[in-house]
């Protein structure tokens, strides 16, 4: 052929004369697909929404990769989206399009809410080896989010081997592109980290096996106009919405684009699929925001609220936790004293946390009885009745901790079925927690249902509970399932979750209403898999409230607040040891899901007629700090020590503004904060909550456009004006703002 026609023909293969585009799209956002029957699936677009128009004069590009899915064995330089091994050793797979469906479709969302979108299918397969690979996305109507999804189905006569399954790809390119993730431990989870993107791969994973956000997180944001700027610029938001093991790849190779994976953890993890089974990944959530890094958090949170957290619309309620307050030392009185003291402060419910239970080994501290879910008669001779009689009493809900997917090996449960825990076949049981925590095979369905069955009997017994904590302070730490195969061991951490998720199902089919919360030693939960179950998770079990700034911060990247348990706790902080008076702890836990985590029967009287102000307060403006929009203004990280952030109803009549001095040098000039989101020809009158000066600020009561508040802001002052004894180095204010 001649040169001259080969170039001609590849001008015409590279220009959309001859595509077929599919253009998805939510209220703000399009992606474009390039799909043809007999052909391979292409990627064209992802950013705001364009109209047909634009869609016919679309350049496709060229030079680069732009493979939708692209599988492993025909291209092996590039880095893959799927991998299998078929049944004759064949290592290659080859997908071309058989199918192309795209439809308005109602669908119920995964919290159980009616939703409604665009639903494009693409099915492909593989000519040679019968497999057949279905991409699906889901482009909401009412919010900016398309989750995909991935098929993969074997109609070989035989088993195929997965060894690489992404739920999905996005190309993003390249020039001057951040990524900002979270990373951390226990303790310290959620902290945020941006880097720019540099040739090379970047990946970021867990392996935890049981939780998944104590270290890095399955969610990422993707600033493309240079350095992350919270309210300008244009940002994609991924995450992956699983409770397990995952892995996001980001790689950058010679071409023009960072190419994005995201998926399950396919190490250790092959899965031999048998015929005609499909192997459905989890889903892949992606935003666009061209408002910044909170603009895409923003996305995140209305879609969170709406569809994907359970009863994410519902306002939660305020709450005292008796973990910090009392740790293990459960008793009947001392849970009637706790009640009494929320009740009098304006909380609406107890938690009585880890302690109540076992009988043959009660649990005194963290090395027994988990699995023994019934009370320790000796702490609380009236049993859960007594304590829910006692709820009832000072007017408040009850809520209990459990920790159902766990046993010790101290344990009636472990005595009876020592088959039901994770342990390798010819190797020692790996104990956690206390020596002998050990973790319950969710691979086998008699384990599922007793798992059920925890939640099932408490809320049969006492359908009165109004919360339960779940709890899961183990990872899997030695691979070996006794219910699986032996030549099935690989499957064991995909087969844990697919357990857990039915197990949640079974309950939220039973109990919509139950107020759920996920906590794994603390924030290791953190995670769109199994928030569709849970009402809420625990950021941390670090409840300093410096720390705390940080922590929520990170978290609010791309969790809602009302999703967020940030507790008021005791000074020094049971953690840190570090002194922080009581106005600051509660200004920060005032920004997500308030509650206590403390002894009130150590506080002074002044202490809890602060902390009765604050409730109350808090009552006043909780519809907006649970279900407004969130607007970071000044971050922690920035070396000007000042964070601030706000929270703006959606009709932008009220808002909350939050600000935070970070350290204290004399005369320092901190710097004014110019607030967000507001309605810039709407007058918003200025009331300070949680006030503690003996002067009002001079601006109390005055009212300000919120053209002026978004250009200029307030002027702060950097300490409270206090008599001498209550002076400290520390400040914060929480400002309500509404329109007259
Ligand atoms: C974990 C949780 C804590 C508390 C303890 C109880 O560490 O994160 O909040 O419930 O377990 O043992």
């Amino acid at each position: 052929m001649k040169k001259s026609l080969i170039i001609a023909l590849t001008f015409i293969m590279a220009t959309n004369m001859f595509a077929e585009l599919y253009n998805i799209q939510t209220p703000n956002m399009s992606l474009v697909i390039d799909a043809s029957k007999g052909k391979k699936a292409n990627f064209v677009y992802f950013g705001p929404q364009l109209s047909s128009r634009e869609l016919n004069s679309l350049q496709t590009t060229r030079g680069s990769r732009m493979d939708l899915y692209m599988p492993y064995g025909m291209h092996c330089t590039s880095e893959s989206a799927m991998a299998m091994t078929h049944a004759d050793g064949n290592k290659t797979t080859e997908l071309f399009i058989d199918n192309i469906s795209e439809k308005k479709q109602a669908i119920t969302a995964r919290n159980g809410k009616n939703a409604s979108g665009t639903h494009l299918i693409i099915d492909m397969s593989d000519p040679s080896y019968k497999t057949a690979v279905s991409l699906h996305y889901f482009a909401y109507s009412d919010v900016d989010m398309i989750e995909t999804w991935t098929e993969i189905k074997n109609k070989e006569k035989k088993e195929v081997l997965l060894t690489q399954y992404s739920s999905g790809v996005l190309p993003i390119r390249r020039g001057n592109v951040y990524l900002s993730h979270l990373y951390g431990s226990w303790g310290n989870e959620g902290r945020l980290s941006s880097e720019k993107i540099e040739p090379g791969m970047k990946v970021i994973k867990n392996r935890d096996g049981v939780r998944n956000a104590h270290t890095d997180h399955a969610e990422v944001m993707f600033s493309l106009d240079g350095t992350p700027t919270e309210n300008t610029g244009a940002v994609i938001g991924a995450a992956l919405c699983y409770s397990g093991n995952y892995k996001l790849r980001i790689d950058t190779d010679d071409s023009d684009f960072h190419y994005f994976f995201a998926g399950i953890n396919e190490d250790n993890s092959e899965y031999h699929l048998m015929p005609n089974e499909v192997f459905v990944t989890p889903p892949l959530a992606l935003t666009y925001s061209n408002e910044g890094l909170s603009g895409a958090s923003r996305n995140f949170h209305k879609w969170g609220r709406n569809y994907m957290l359970a009863n994410g619309n519902k306002e939660r309620k305020i709450l005292l936790n008796s973990w910090e307050g009392v740790y293990f030392d459960i008793n009947q009185k001392g849970m009637d004293q706790m009640m009494n003291d929320i009740a009098s402060m304006g909380g609406e419910l107890f938690v009585m946390d880890d302690g109540w239970f076992g009988d043959k080994y009660p649990r005194k501290t963290d090395n027994s009885s988990l699995g023994d879910w019934v009370v320790d008669k000796n702490k609380l001779p009236e049993g859960i009745e007594g304590l829910l009689r006692d709820a009832k009493k000072h007017g408040i809900k009850f809520g209990i901790w459990i920790e159902p997917e766990m046993a010790n090996t101290t344990s009636e449960l472990y005595e009876k079925h020592p088959d039901w825990i994770i342990k390798a076949s010819n190797r020692q049981i790996v104990q956690g927690r206390g020596g002998t925590q050990v973790v319950l095979d969710l691979s086998n369905p008699k384990v599922q249902d007793y798992v059920f069955s925890i939640v099932d009997n408490l809320m049969t017994k006492y359908p009165e509970i109004n919360y339960i904590k779940w709890d899961a302070n183990m990872s899997i730490a030695s691979h070996g399932s006794q219910y699986l195969s032996s030549d099935r061991q690989s499957h064991l951490y995909i087969e844990y979750h697919r357990g857990l998720e039915s197990v949640c199902k079974r309950i939220r089919a039973k109990y919509p209403d139950l107020t759920i919360q996920a906590c794994a030693s603390g924030g290791g939960r953190a995670n769109w898999g199994v928030l569709p179950y849970f009402d809420e998770f625990w950021v941390s079990d670090d409840t300093d409230a410096l720390q705390r700034i940080f922590l929520q911060w990170g978290t609010s990247y791309f969790f809602p607040s009302i999703a967020m348990a940030s507790h008021i706790s005791d000074a020094p902080n049971h953690q840190t040891h570090r002194t922080i008076p009581l106005k600051f702890r509660i200004d920060v836990a005032m920004t997500g899901r308030l509650g206590m985590e403390i002894q009130p029967k150590k506080m002074s009287e002044d202490e809890k007629a602060l902390c009765r102000k604050a409730i109350e307060e808090y009552k006043t403006v909780r519809p907006v700090i649970q279900m407004g929009d969130i607007y970071r203004l000044n971050s922690p990280y920035d070396e000007d020590n000042v964070a601030s952030l706000m929270y703006v109803s959606e009709n932008k009549n009220q808002a909350v503004f939050y600000w935070y001095k970070m350290r204290t040098f004399i005369n320092e000039h901190l710097p004014r904060i110019k607030m967000q989101g507001l309605d810039p020809n709407k007058y918003y009158t200025i009331h300070e909550l949680n006030r503690i000066d003996v002067r009002p600020l001079p601006y109390e009561g005055k009212s300000f456009s919120g053209a002026y508040l978004m250009n200029n802001g307030l002027d702060i002052p950097n300490n409270h004006s206090v008599a001498g004894q209550n002076q400290s180095d520390w400040s914060s204010r929480v400002l309500s703002l509404t329109t007259e």
